[in-house]
């Protein structure tokens, strides 16, 4: 049973990166809105998501969903999670780094994970228990146990500027320790290239579950930790997040929360 939801997740990611291959480079006909500032949603992203809603409903009508585009809907205790275009900044721009993110949650807690990357073909995937795996081949987080010569993926409070300040301190107590930071652009591979050891950590602020539901398990899964900048770990819940092997968390984690402040108003 477990393999099966994870093939039709995997075949709902398929689905959609083939969309995304698809209409690639020719957006210059294609629908963009305008979310809010600097967030914005095209066809692609929507045309992705009805496939992958469609896909996973043949086999599980019953379900429920969290989409990024489309909101909660349906109810119970299984609900997928849904990024149909992770990245869609980089899309729009040629830049060939996104994802498709699907993750199945019961009762509150993921238990199956898949992001699909269409450029290069890489699939990852993890089920609670189960290891994570790039293309079928297990992954395992960086073996570094030092800051020193580590290469750390982050991202811009680019939507929610208010935490510029903050950010900044934390990015400059880091990058003081670190060999130097990443900013790729899509929150999903960020945290799937921590569980395949290309990056040896990442934290993020503002994510919401879509981003971070599947790729917070492969990490898990491949033997990292994700918590939020206070150490809570359900990330899914809070505003900031961290991705690590255990050793680097710790120092990450430190180096953080003294550079970091939030109003009293925020979670952490
Ligand atoms: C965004 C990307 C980006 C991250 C943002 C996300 P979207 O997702 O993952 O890397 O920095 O926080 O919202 O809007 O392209 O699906
Ligand atoms: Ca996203
Ligand atoms: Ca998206």
């Amino acid at each position: 049973m477990t393999h099966s939801v994870v093939n039709i997740a995997v075949g709902a990611a398929h689905a959609a990166g083939e969309i995304m291959r698809r209409h690639f480079l020719q957006v210059e006909g294609i629908p963009i809105l305008r979310k809010a500032r600097h967030d914005y949603v095209t066809e692609v992203d929507r045309m992705c998501e009805a496939e992958i809603v469609r896909e996973i409903k043949r086999f599980f009508p019953n379900h429920a969903f969290l989409c990024e585009e489309g909101g909660a809907s349906g109810a119970g205790n299984v609900v997928w999670i849904i990024d149909p275009l992770d990245g869609t900044s980089n899309y729009l721009h040629g830049y060939p780094h996104f994802a498709v993110s699907i993750a199945q949650q019961v009762n509150g807690r993921t238990e199956h994970g898949v992001i699909y990357d269409p450029m290069r073909d890489e699939l990852f995937t993890a089920s609670r228990g189960g290891g994570a795996f790039l293309n079928n081949k297990r992954l395992r987080v960086s073996s570094r146990i030092d800051l020193e010569g580590a290469i750390v993926a982050t991202a811009f409070p680019f939507r929610s500027r208010e935490h510029l300040k903050s950010y900044g301190r934390v990015f400059q107590a880091v990058f003081e320790k670190v060999e130097d930071f990443r900013r790729a652009g899509t929150a999903c591979l960020d945290l799937a290239w921590v569980a395949a050891g290309r990056v040896d950590g990442y934290f993020e602020v503002g994510l919401k579950p879509w981003d971070l539901c599947a790729g917070a398990l492969i990490v898990r899964e491949a033997g990292g930790v994700v918590m939020s900048f206070n150490g809570e770990d359900d990330v899914e819940n809070r505003n900031t997040l961290i991705a690590a092997p255990y050793k680097l968390m710790t120092q990450l984690r430190k180096l953080i929360l003294t550079r970091w402040s939030v109003s009293s108003t925020e979670h952490s």
